[in-house]
């Protein structure tokens, strides 16, 4: 059986991508090929990324019913940076007499030679790319030469090329124009259904409405609506504590942008930013969350407002000196309409009379539930509940004197 391997981000996949399959499979005589869509590496996360989930479900989509495809979730299920090699090491297990072919686009083939284990890749598949035109037609067949040399077999197709793209697709959503003929109708019918790439983040002008597309986007179901749910919460709050509730509202959106990644993919994105986080935070994955999102929102969505990063990066574990914004956030995700658990009610009245008491409270239950656990409590936490006490015994210590000088 002979298989192709055709990997890509697919934002969204498009008539181009699947010509191209199928040329390649009437030349080469594939019985078969899989479409593998990546998942995001953290070093290419951007606002108009698809979920993982939405590019594959339109993978899947776009080829129904068609023999000649497979799609496959092997990069989208083990998450991180996907390595082709890794991929393909799984393959040959799961299909041990199938001849690999894997297909690239022009661009990706001429790096090659510097990919993750590169011997691996061409030992278990032979490597195809078809050029955009006659110029990088020469420079591909030269670059396919030196492949040889170490050994790589090299399929170089001149395949008449589409102008079609992800990023061109992408611009005529943003801008309410057609994408017919562009993309198969159930993959249209995909992206319009559910609203993507439709108000992708321009990094100009921000909205509220645009930072929602992007957390529907990133988030599951259930905690898109929490963070909605904290939005509101937020806005309300701000008014009470003396914060913008315009602000409130933006941070309360994106607070959990990055809840739903896994583990291993915040890990990756706190390295590629440059955090090196300490030991207890280390042990303490619950706030890795926090401390990514900040950074998407500081580098990816180019939210230049550090009062909304840092309300982001400390509401799970506060600090002391938080500002209004902070505390607001903080507290919103505790009250918020979704929330629900034993404390709630109490948790609301105090959240009504003032930031301090509500604090304390989330606080000490926190830090109780935390102890119980045996888990790790951050420093940040410490100091502010420490900062909140000191703050109540001076003000009765104030209150003691004045009544005693009344006396
Ligand atoms: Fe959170
Ligand atoms: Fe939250």
């Amino acid at each position: 059986m002979k298989i192709a391997v055709f990997g890509g981000a697919f934002n969204p996949i498009h008539y181009g991508h699947l010509r191209l399959a199928r040329e390649f499979a009437s030349r080469l005589k594939l019985d078969k090929v899989m479409l593998i869509p990546s998942s995001t590496p953290p070093h290419k996360l951007h606002a108009h990324m698809a979920a993982d989930r939405d590019r594959l479900e339109m993978c899947r989509l776009s080829v129904k019913g068609d023999p000649l495809f497979l799609v496959s979730d092997i990069e989208i299920k083990r998450a991180g940076v996907s390595f082709t090699a890794d991929t393909l090491d799984k393959l040959t297990e799961l299909y041990p007499t199938a001849q690999w072919y894997l297909i690239t686009g022009a661009d990706m083939f001429l790096t090659l030679g510097t990919w993750h284990r590169f011997e691996d890749i061409m030992l278990r598949a032979i490597l195809c790319t078809a050029p955009r035109d006659d110029i990088e037609g020469a420079k591909l067949r030269e670059y396919a030469a030196v492949l040889e040399k170490r050994g790589a077999k090299c399929i170089i197709e001149d395949i008449p090329k589409t102008d079609i793209s992800s990023t061109k697709i992408r611009q005529l959503i943003r801008s309410g124009k057609d994408i017919d003929c562009l993309v198969p109708n159930s993959v249209k019918d995909y992206i319009y259904k559910n609203s993507l790439y439709k108000n992708a983040i321009d990094n100009t002008e921000n909205s509220d409405a645009q930072f929602i597309e992007i957390i529907r986007g990133r988030l599951t179901p259930y905690r898109f609506r929490h963070s909605l749910a904290v939005a509101e919460q937020a806005k309300h709050l701000a008014l009470l504590y003396g914060a913008d509730p315009k602000k409130a509202y933006a941070a309360g959106i994106l607070h959990d942008i990055m809840k739903d990644e896994p583990k291993a993919a915040l890990l990756q994105m706190l390295s590629d930013f440059g955090i090196i986080l300490n030991n207890a935070q280390m042990a303490s994955p619950s706030c890795w969350h926090a401390i990514a999102g900040a950074e998407f929102v500081r580098n990816i969505l180019k939210i230049g407002d550090d009062d909304i990063i840092n309300a982001v990066r400390y509401h799970t574990t506060a600090r002391a000196g938080m500002s209004p914004l902070e505390k607001t956030i903080f507290v919103a995700d505790f009250t918020s309409l979704d929330r629900d658990y034993p404390d709630i009610d109490e948790m609301r009245r105090r959240a009504q009379l003032g930031s301090g008491p509500a604090m304390e409270y989330a606080l000490s239950y926190t830090i109780r539930e935390l102890l119980n656990k045996s888990a790790v409590i951050l420093p940040d936490a410490i100091d502010a509940y420490n900062e909140i006490i000191a703050l109540k015994q001076k003000e009765s210590n104030n209150y003691a004197a004045t009544k005693s000088s009344q006396k």
